[in-house]
């Protein structure tokens, strides 16, 4: 039986840049509740590198950062959106300045101090405004400062979403989602979170990938959770992959910002042949998933086991102002960056697909919302340009707190929520099954369901995740469950809906590259999967 019922006006799930937005703009109004997984910081937020894209240049346009998104998204992205998020990217900057982030100036040449922007991949004009090689860490820490500040927001650390709670599921009329079951990791107790309003702020899900840039945090529970309890979600074939994480067998995967390359670095083949060019004429600054392509290709090409990023030709002192983390973690590696080039490979970053919402964070499911990278708003298309996503996270957690404000209060549910039912499971005496299982679907998801796909390889997939579902379904119903089990379940959700989607995509675009079906096809079109239409 449950040993604890919370109840509140605003659940949240995950304090990363989208949760934290949300929170802070609601938290005059109502009493918040904010779930993290580990420690409040954790998450993708943290450990963002390049920085946040925005309109604040004289010499750049709204226009030109709506057709750059719309071009790096071959030909997916919903041009609303995208002036929807655009047009509010400076005014997204002005309040992370006023809550105290403090972004890199530069002196100009007059001795005024101005912003310094950089350049990633996709953008034609510099418009990333960043904190250092940090710019994750000074607004998590920042976000996390202003929620310590007072209102009406409590942190719960330690505390892992389970599943939703809606009307539907209770067997009660006029669907609505009325809470959520969690986790509480210090007791190992299950206990019920009654809300008026639920958002999934829940982060991405690139763990299902063998080798990954994200954190622990990313293994797609808002997904999955949204997923089972009746949502459409969109464009899960696009996962991006990021072109350029440190390769070194002691170091877990670490991101090698593109702003690097922003700023001039070359990407090298072993003999030092610098081969971007000969895959797009933007060389080093193309969209992500054409170098990601490339490096993927030229690996497997020469049976190499990395290529290298090389940006030792500019000053050591501009290396080190510019770049401090990265100089700093290369060092730990042997690696000194201001005099050799970085070994880098390819890794797992960024979940384009997602929860389907619209412009205010809403799901088809009433009081439920999704904001940040669990979502799928339209922004994004094929392929997600460079430092769009915690523009994203900030716009949408704005908007769906403007939308929960303009509410009339929902009335008080007239029913009783059960507690979690524990009476019928056991402690597992076999916790092999689920560290086998979790290593199982991550090589294979990398192996089958990388960077360059074929029918034959999503076809295996499909019948590997088909045993995984099984085996971990019965697992589930007879043992206690656990932050392992919990992910698994919710990775191989994840994974299945990745295949599918893939499967379903017949042409290569953006992310989704298939050998057998190479071309673009005439005509872009989302690929959106209904809970109701599923057949297994
Ligand atoms: P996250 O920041 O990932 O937070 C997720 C939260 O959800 C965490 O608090 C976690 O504990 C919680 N959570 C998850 N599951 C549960 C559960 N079941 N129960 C309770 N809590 C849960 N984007 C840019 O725009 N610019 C960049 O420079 C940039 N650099 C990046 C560098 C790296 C290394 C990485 C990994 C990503 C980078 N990105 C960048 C992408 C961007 O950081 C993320 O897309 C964004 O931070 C996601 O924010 P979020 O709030 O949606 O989720
Ligand atoms: C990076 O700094 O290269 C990551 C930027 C992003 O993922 O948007």
């Amino acid at each position: 039986m449950v040993n604890n019922t919370h109840t509140h006006d605003v659940l949240i799930i995950g304090s990363g840049a989208a949760g934290m937005t949300l929170a802070l703009k609601l938290k005059h109004k109502y009493k918040i509740a904010l779930l993290a997984k580990g420690i409040a910081r954790e998450g993708s937020t943290y450990y963002a590198q390049g920085g946040v894209a925005a309109v604040l240049s004289e010499y750049d346009s709204i226009e030109s950062h709506i057709e750059d998104t719309i071009t790096a998204g071959a030909g997916l992205c919903h041009k609303d959106v995208v002036k929807f998020t655009v047009e509010r990217s400076e005014s997204t900057i002005n309040w992370l300045i006023d809550l105290g982030v403090k972004f890199d100036k530069e002196v100009q040449p007059d001795g005024s101090e101005e912003y310094h922007l950089t350049k990633e991949g996709g953008h034609s004009h510099r418009r990333v405004i960043h904190a250092a090689d940090a710019t994750g860490r000074a607004i998590s820490l920042t976000l996390n400062k202003r929620i310590q500040e007072g209102g009406n927001i409590s942190i719960f650390e330690r505390y892992v979403a389970v599943d939703l709670i809606t009307a539907d599921k209770l067997g009660q009329s006029g669907n609505r989602c009325v809470g959520v079951y969690v986790l509480n990791l210090t007791t190992g107790r299950v206990e019920l979170f009654r809300a008026k309003y639920v958002v999934i702020a829940t982060g991405g899900a690139s763990k299902v990938y063998l080798y990954t840039s994200n954190p622990d945090t990313a293994s797609g529970d808002g997904i999955a959770m949204a997923w089972r309890a009746g949502c459409r979600i969109a464009n899960m074939e696009f996962n991006q992959f990021h072109p350029t994480c440190l390769y070194h067998p002691e170091a877990k995967t670490f991101l090698i910002t593109e702003a690097l390359r922003g700023e001039g670095a070359k990407l090298i083949l072993p003999d030092g042949e610098q081969f971007m060019k000969r895959f797009d004429e933007r060389g080093e600054l193309a969209p992500r998933d054409i170098v990601a392509h490339a490096i993927d290709h030229e690996m497997k090409r020469l049976g190499c086991e990395c290529v290298y990023l090389d940006i030792s030709h500019k000053p050591a002192s501009f290396i080190r102002s510019h770049f401090p983390t990265i100089h700093e973690k290369c060092l730990e590696f042997g690696i000194d960056i201001t005099s050799e080039p970085i070994p880098i490979v390819p890794a797992a970053h960024y979940t384009c697909g997602g929860v389907v919402t619209d412009t205010n964070g809403l799901t088809d499911i009433p009081g439920l919302y999704t904001v940040g990278e669990s979502s799928f708003t339209g922004l994004h298309g094929a392929n997600r340009m460079a430092s769009n996503s915690l523009l994203e996270c900030m716009v949408f957690g704005t908007s769906a707190a403007e939308h929960i404000m303009s509410q009339p209060d929902p009335a008080e549910i007239a029913y009783d929520i059960p507690p979690w039912d524990e009476s019928q499971v056991t402690n597992s005496d076999e916790d092999v099954v689920i560290s086998h299982n979790w290593n199982e679907l991550r090589h294979f998801m990398w192996d089958y369901v990388g960077i360059v796909r074929t029918d034959k390889r999503l076809q295996r997939a499909r019948r590997r995740i088909r045993l995984l579902q099984q085996e971990v379904t019965e697992y589930y119903s007879y043992y206690r469950i656990s932050n392992d089990l919990l992910e698994l379940r919710n990775l191989i959700v994840v994974a299945d809906l990745i295949v599918r989607s893939a499967i379903r995509r017949k042409e290569s675009r953006g992310l989704h590259f298939t050998l057998d079906y190479p071309h673009l096809l005439p005509e872009a079109v989302d690929t959106i999967l209904e809970p109701s239409n599923y057949n297994g």
